[in-house]
């Protein structure tokens, strides 16, 4: 039988790194052992507070029912309590928070909740690739917004108001900026919650990298007025080393959070108990869980700035976040020309920064979630075949 996928999947391709996973799976299986530099999954385990809570908690019988559709009150307090403590925002937990599986999650349901054909909705470029998939399968047209070294990753907001912005409802944004790893000021937000309201747009900001080699965290929302026009995700994927527990939240007006969870609502169903439990003991942890996670990731960034050199890349080292960020060599025609060589020659994945959009073409963008010794090996791979 030959099945027509719907139209709303024309222009969403399977997404990269699930075709580049079962490529590297394949030159495994034929004995390659490739080192994978590419994916944001922390290799650090989370905090053992939070596994023994999973533990304990899934022996109890009551662990197994459906759980409410706007997560346990005691997850919500607990990110309440986090973001005032972490961010200096005060969230209401009852009607400003809603956990979510992910944040991946979340930003296929603002966008199903807030766009239709006929919107168009902000993207960065280059940029998470899931905001543009997102706004797609949403049936309204992903705009790109251009960031360069040139203006420090950021967007050109005097530019942008020279465009035609009567169709765009939504701006999708993320600072620590993911690829570049560029952080906003809090003057910048200033100056974006100013712009949203002269245009009546509303600002998604997706905030996972704050705690990741990073002195200064910020949320969007805590610049004064701005629940008005912004909303946030957030994520135990970066910070917690939890990305395959799928934990996250959106947070913003009591208005827009009983929006998305209409959408929401229909289309999942609240994470399981113990998980939920876990979580909230994660949120509690003490600053020496941060300054632990960023001396392993302090280290690594090290290794691979040196790796980075022997490839002839620039990098900034202002950078924040979990990836560095660097710009290739003039001889090669672009990074895919780069990563496929360096996989092929060396055995070592990187990501093209193609993947993110245009604007990152030049360049690439490396994991630290690699142990210090794997990306010894990645050196001496790479000085072998240089
Ligand atoms: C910018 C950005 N946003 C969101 C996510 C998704 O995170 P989560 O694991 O919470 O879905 C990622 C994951 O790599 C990311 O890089």
């Amino acid at each position: 039988m030959q099945m027509k996928i719907a139209d709303r999947l024309q222009h969403t391709e399977e997404y990269y790194f699930s075709k580049k996973l079962t490529e590297i799976a394949e030159l495994n299986k034929n004995g390659a052992v490739v080192i994978n530099l590419g994916i944001g999954s922390p290799d650090l385990q989370p905090p053992t507070v939070v596994i023994d809570t999973l533990i304990a908690e899934i022996q109890n019988p009551a662990s197994h029912s459906y759980q409410k559709y706007n997560g346990i009150p005691e997850l919500r307090s607990a990110i309440a309590k986090w973001y005032l403590q972490e961010y200096a925002v005060e969230l209401d937990p009852e009607k400003e928070i809603l956990p979510l599986i992910g944040s991946k999650e979340g930003i296929m349901h603002v966008c199903m909740t807030y766009l239709q054909t006929g919107d168009e909705a902000l993207v960065p470029n280059p940029g998470y690739p899931t905001y543009v998939s997102a706004v797609q399968l949403s049936g309204a047209t992903p705009v790109a917004y251009d960031l360069s070294a040139a203006n420090k990753w950021f967007p050109d907001l005097e530019q942008l108001k020279q465009r035609d912005l009567s169709k765009v409802k939504l701006m999708w944004i993320n600072y620590p900026h993911m690829p570049s790893g560029a952080k906003a000021s809090r003057q910048f937000f200033v100056e974006l919650i100013e712009f949203a309201r002269e245009h009546e747009i509303l600002i998604c900001h997706d905030n996972p990298y704050s705690f990741i080699l990073n002195d200064e965290r910020i949320s969007i929302l805590s610049i004064p007025g701005s629940k008005e026009v912004a909303i946030e995700l957030n994520s135990f994927s970066k910070t917690f080393n939890m990305a395959g527990w799928r934990l996250g939240m959106l947070l913003g007006a009591k208005e827009r959070i009983s929006e998305v969870l209409r959408f929401k609502s229909n289309m999942d169903s609240g994470m399981l108990y113990p998980l939920q439990v876990a979580a909230s003991r994660a949120l509690s942890i003490g600053p020496e869980w941060y300054q632990n996670l960023n001396k392993a990731y302090g280290s690594r960034r090290e290794k691979v700035y040196e790796l980075l050199s022997l490839l002839n890349c620039k990098y900034d080292k202002d950078q924040v976040g979990m990836f560095v960020w660097a710009r290739i060599a003039d001889s090669y025609k672009d990074a895919y020309q780069l990563s496929d060589q360096v996989l092929s020659d060396a055995r070592v994945f990187i990501t093209p920064g193609g993947i993110f959009g245009s604007q990152g073409k030049n360049y690439i963008r490396i994991s630290l979630c690699a142990s210090e010794q794997t990306l010894d090996e990645a050196i001496k791979r790479i000085k072998a075949v240089i």
